[in-house]
């Protein structure tokens, strides 16, 4: 071979070799994206059985020396919002009006082993999501704000304190405390005859513009992109826990005042583009 032949043979390779990576290239980037159903990726972990389960969150103030000062300012801003977290809060709620004792009592939604059951498939997101996008979520569903960064005192605070009451939790465990999705009952919710539950059974302390304390609706509520902000959730809550400690209506009434509160205006949740995502914020609820 001479000279001349061996040129052309090489120029042949490198067309060859930049045909074949093009065509690669192509089939990497055209081949679709193959969606895996949240249920083949979640929980392949086993939860531990229930009656395991002891309810003793261990005090605040119990935790070890290193990590007191970082639990303490997450059990104080759950508990006031407000006072400890001022540029968090763009409504008239705190975390406790929900998670009432630093989110410990029974009598409200418990946060107690919910550390252990993250991370989780979200279907608000679409994807898994672990603790902290979780929290943040509720900065801004819930309290109507800009939630804290990742790595600000405040959010590392509030993980250390979620970690701490979940402490003796096994991982993945079923909660037998945590709030169902939906109360037993067939019935078809009705707005009209949840009014008139309303103004018996709730208005006293909420307002008969839903804007008492705490508001249920108006620009001091928790938005539309709330979990409360469906009348399955709404109707399990106020059934388990309204009026507080007196707790008293059928699941027919708290249905029916369920969809009455959901219908009312409320903020709207604007979803903000979270730091490093690749795609487009989670919508809706
Ligand atoms: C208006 C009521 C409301 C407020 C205020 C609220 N939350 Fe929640 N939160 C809920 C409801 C309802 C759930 C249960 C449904 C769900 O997972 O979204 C929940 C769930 C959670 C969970 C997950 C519990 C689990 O077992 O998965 C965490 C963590 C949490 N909230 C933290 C917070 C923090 C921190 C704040 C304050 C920044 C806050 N919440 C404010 C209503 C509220
Ligand atoms: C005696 C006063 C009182 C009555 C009556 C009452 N609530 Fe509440 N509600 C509260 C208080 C106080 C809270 C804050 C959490 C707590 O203390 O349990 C609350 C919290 C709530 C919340 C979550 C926080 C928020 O503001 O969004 C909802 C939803 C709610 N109540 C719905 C109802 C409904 C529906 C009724 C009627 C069936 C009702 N409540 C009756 C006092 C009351």
């Amino acid at each position: 071979m001479n000279n001349r032949n061996l040129l052309y043979a090489l120029a042949l390779c490198c067309i060859l070799l930049s045909l074949g990576a093009w065509v690669l290239a192509f089939f990497h980037y055209s081949a679709p994206v193959r969606q895996i159903p949240a249920a083949q990726v979640l929980p392949t972990l086993q939860p531990a059985p229930a009656a395991d389960l002891k309810y003793a969150p261990p005090r605040p103030q119990n935790a070890p020396e290193d990590l007191r000062e970082a639990v303490m300012l997450g059990y104080n801003i759950i508990n006031d919002t407000a006072q400890y977290a001022p540029d968090h809060v763009g409504n008239e709620l705190s975390c406790a009006t929900c998670h009432l004792e630093g989110g410990t009592s029974k009598g409200s939604i418990s946060l107690v082993g919910a550390a252990a059951t993250y991370p989780r498939f979200s279907a608000s997101h679409g994807t898994s999501i672990d603790l902290a996008q979780k929290v943040q979520d509720c900065f801004a569903r819930n309290l109507n704000a800009s939630p804290p960064a990742h790595d600000s005192p405040a959010m590392q605070g509030v993980l250390a304190y979620l970690q701490w009451i979940s402490k003796d939790i096994p991982v993945y465990a079923s909660l037998p405390w945590a709030l169902p999705a939906k109360l037993d009952s067939t019935h078809k919710p009705d707005a009209a005859a949840g009014e008139k539950v309303y103004a018996e059974h709730c208005a006293a302390c909420h307002g008969d513009a839903g804007d008492g304390s705490p508001p249920l609706w108006g620009k001091g509520a928790y938005t539309d992109g709330s979990t409360l902000h469906n009348i399955d959730t709404l109707a399990v809550y106020t059934h388990r826990f309204m009026p507080p400690e007196a707790a008293t209506l059928t699941p027919e009434q708290a249905l029916d005042v369920a969809a009455y509160v959901d219908a009312q205006p409320r903020p709207h949740f604007v979803p903000a583009q979270s730091p490093g995502s690749d795609k487009k914020p989670p919508q809706g609820k």
